[in-house]
């Protein structure tokens, strides 16, 4: 069910759940010092209770509200690149919801960029709490119409076009003056680093926080998917099986019913990575075969979604 801004503000005040576009993926929002719309949302995404949920907040001036410190070094990543597709975890302030943050001592910001996202947040005065507006570990949604053809036609959503960043945001936790990626995107190490003039602390895997809920199954499409390092090798299964489908980067092939090619830049192939791989998985095909993405630094988000896309299937 379509709606309109004023619609989505008034249901959100009422305590209910709407799907509403940011800069990144579409999400589930709801009001996030409300306990019971905090609960609609677990429940209509199907997500498991110890996987927290990111609090949106409509500048600076609100962390505050949530966190209770605010480590310089977390400031300045603020001031760089909000509003924009980066999550800061803070220690969290104690008035904040058990459920939203998994019983977590820490809670996740982000001021999101898009326009519709920001008028909500300014004119309703709330924190909205908004994971991936998504079935739990499908595929994330970067149209109204994605978001309806996972989570049902009734869901209430306000349509903001196609996002632009088209994946989920970098996450980054923040501790005194250290600070660790848990989940890469589209703003990368380089970039951080050049603002946080510090390489990030990496510990031990065992020793690691990981951000719950990151585990590798997330981002799946049904149909199961295989990376391979080479084009040619991808070609080549593409020729022996007609069930098979491919997503490449660069040039495009002439069988254009059973591939989809991706611009070699990494910010256009973020941008329409989901919705390539919602249209690939649409096909019924056998497999999805994907070639592996271009090397560096600015290809770490997009090759992170790959590789959870695959992992199923290069485990079964
Ligand atoms: O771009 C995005 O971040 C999108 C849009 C809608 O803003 N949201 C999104 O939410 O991707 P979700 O729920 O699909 O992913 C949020 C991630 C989860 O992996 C969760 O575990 C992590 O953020 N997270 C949330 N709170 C955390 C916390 N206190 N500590 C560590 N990780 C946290
Ligand atoms: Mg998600």
């Amino acid at each position: 069910m379509r709606v309109n801004q004023a619609q989505a503000i008034a249901l959100l005040k009422a305590g209910d759940v709407v799907a509403i576009p940011t800069e990144t993926v579409y999400g589930l929002a709801a009001d996030a010092r409300n306990a019971s719309a905090i609960a609609k949302i677990f429940a209509t995404k199907q997500r498991p209770a110890h996987n927290p949920l990111i609090v949106h907040i409509a500048d600076i001036a609100a962390v505050s509200d949530w966190a209770s410190e605010f480590p310089p070094l977390a400031r300045a990543l603020a001031e760089r690149f909000w509003p924009g597709p980066l999550t800061l975890v803070l220690p969290a302030r104690q008035d904040v919801l058990m459920a939203l943050r998994a019983d977590a001592p820490t809670v996740a910001l982000r001021v999101p960029a898009h326009p519709l996202a920001l008028a909500i947040l300014k004119e309703s005065g709330l924190g909205f709490a908004a994971p991936s507006a998504n079935l739990y570990t499908q595929l994330s949604p970067t149209t109204a119409t994605h978001v309806e053809a996972s989570l049902g036609a009734e869901i209430p959503v306000l349509d903001g076009g196609p996002c632009a960043v088209g994946i989920e945001s970098t996450i980054v936790s923040v501790q005194g003056d250290a600070w660790q990626l848990l989940r890469p995107g589209m703003i990368d190490l380089a970039q951080l680093t050049h603002i946080t003039g510090k390489p990030p602390v990496v510990l031990p895997a065992a020793e690691t926080p990981k951000a719950p809920g990151q585990h590798l199954l997330h981002y799946s499409p049904r149909t199961p998917c295989q990376l391979m390092h080479s084009r040619e090798a991808v070609l080549e299964a593409i020729h022996s099986c007609t069930e098979n489908v491919c997503l490449l980067f660069g040039d495009p092939i002439p069988d254009t019913s059973r591939s989809i090619c991706l611009p070699r830049q990494a910010s256009l192939a973020a941008e329409q990575l989901y919705a390539a791989l919602h249209a690939l998985d649409q096909l019924g095909a056998k497999r999805i075969l994907i070639e592996y993405p271009p090397i560096g630094c600015a290809w770490e988000g997009v090759r992170d979604r790959l590789c959870r896309a695959a992992y199923q299937t290069a485990n079964d």
